[in-house]
């Protein structure tokens, strides 16, 4: 039974797609999945996934349009911003420039969309969020960190983590800095790429980390970046330490020299009759000279004889005691 004419109009009047050919151009073909936009530093990379209901069998290609705050949307191509995102097979758009005054300008407010194609089918586009890179970027540490150690101080020599217009822009760099087990002091913001860490302790380790905020001037908004990895260095030694150093080692080459000069008399003490062979019996004041030394009054004759008398010789000593003998009754006769 076939319906009623008028019925085929009130399908036609209320549901139009009914009665139209089935849209399979457009439906046959996904949209890209999870683009997101990575912006470090200077790196600047769309990505997205491919969707699965897209099948591996067809060779898909896809293409990225960019616009600006106010304007139209264009392709992604060498001549307009240095890159050709147009019908191309991989994943990702890298707008990563050298310069930063090749691609975006990193103060513009870009809007970025991506779809699939496939010969003259065109999936629908999917955008990130805008984005402008001075705000939304993600700073990472200041590069090329070199460190001198100083008397009392550190000096910090660093570069920017990537190249920004200056004019628009600028890093202030903070270092975080401790004593081994002490506590963290921060330093900061310093302008400049070159910092000075003084009032620090002589001879101590202190370690360190740095990071940089990018300030985008005119808006007034701050990226606070990443801290580099920590390292260490040691103070130099400053003038008092020096001469304390000075004392020290004058100290140690006087104990040395009396320990030299102890180890000598032992080993003269050890070894006497050897060093006596060496050098024959060292020169000294005969016996009788010294005994008069002791005793001036005593005539020095007398002594002579007293001391000189070898014990063999008995003649001799025996005449001189009777001498002696004689002399002392003289001087009693005189008295
Ligand atoms: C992918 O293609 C195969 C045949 O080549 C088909 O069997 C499958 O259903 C397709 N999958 C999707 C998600 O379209
Ligand atoms: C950037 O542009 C988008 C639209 O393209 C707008 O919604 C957004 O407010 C703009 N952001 C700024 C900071 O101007
Ligand atoms: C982008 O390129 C395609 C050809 O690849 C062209 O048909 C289209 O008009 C271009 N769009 C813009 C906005 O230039
Ligand atoms: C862009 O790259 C794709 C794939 O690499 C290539 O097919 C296409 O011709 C290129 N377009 C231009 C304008 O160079
Ligand atoms: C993008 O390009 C830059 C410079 O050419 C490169 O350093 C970076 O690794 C690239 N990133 C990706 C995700 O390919
Ligand atoms: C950039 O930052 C603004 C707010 O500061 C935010 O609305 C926007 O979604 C961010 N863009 C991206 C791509 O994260
Ligand atoms: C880091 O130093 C190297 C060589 O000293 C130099 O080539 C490079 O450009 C420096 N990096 C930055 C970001 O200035
Ligand atoms: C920028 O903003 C900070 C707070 O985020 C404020 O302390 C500072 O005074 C502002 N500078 C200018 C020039 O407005
Ligand atoms: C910082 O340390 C991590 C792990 O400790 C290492 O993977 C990374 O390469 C280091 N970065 C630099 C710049 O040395």
């Amino acid at each position: 039974m076939r319906p009623e004419p008028w019925l085929w109009l009130l399908l036609l009047l209320c549901c139009p797609g009914a009665a139209a050919p089935p849209p399979d151009s457009l439906s046959q073909l996904a949209p890209p999945q999870n683009p997101k936009i990575h912006l470090y530093n200077a790196e600047r990379v769309l990505s997205w996934e491919s969707s699965p209901l897209n099948n591996g069998t067809r060779p898909v290609v896809y293409r990225v349009q960019f616009k600006y705050t106010t304007g139209n949307w264009h392709n992604v191509t060498v001549k307009s911003i240095g890159v050709n995102c147009t019908q191309i097979t991989a994943t990702e758009c890298n707008f990563t420039t050298a310069s930063p005054l090749k691609g975006f300008p990193l103060h513009f407010n870009v809007s970025l969309r991506v779809r699939a194609e496939l010969g003259k089918f065109t999936s629908a586009w999917v955008t990130v969020p805008w984005f402008q890179h001075y705000r939304n970027v993600t700073v990472g540490p200041p590069k090329n960190i070199s460190v001198s150690p100083g008397k009392n101080s550190l000096i910090l020599r660093l570069s920017s983590p990537f190249d920004i217009d200056t004019t628009m822009a600028t890093f202030w760099y903070y270092v975080h800095y401790w004593e081994e087990k002490g506590i963290q002091q921060v330093k900061g913001p310093v302008r400049s790429n070159s910092i000075l860490l003084d009032d620090l302790k002589p001879s101590s380790v202190y370690c360190l980390q740095v990071k940089a905020h990018l300030v985008w001037t005119i808006p007034n908004i701050t990226r606070p970046g990443h801290l580099s990895n920590s390292s260490c260095y040691k103070t130099t030694a400053d003038d008092s330490t020096k001469v304390q150093q000075v004392a020290l080692i004058c100290l140690g080459v006087l104990s040395l020299l009396l320990v030299l000069a102890g180890a000598c008399r032992f080993l003269f003490l050890k070894y006497r009759g050897l060093v006596k062979y060496w050098f024959h019996t060292p020169p000294s004041i005969p016996p009788q000279i010294e005994e008069y030394l002791k005793d001036p009054d005593q005539p020095i004759l007398e002594a002579l004889d007293k001391d000189s008398s070898p014990k063999d010789d008995t003649w001799d000593s025996v005449s001189i005691v009777s001498f002696s003998e004689k002399e002392q009754e003289n001087v009693l006769q005189t008295l």
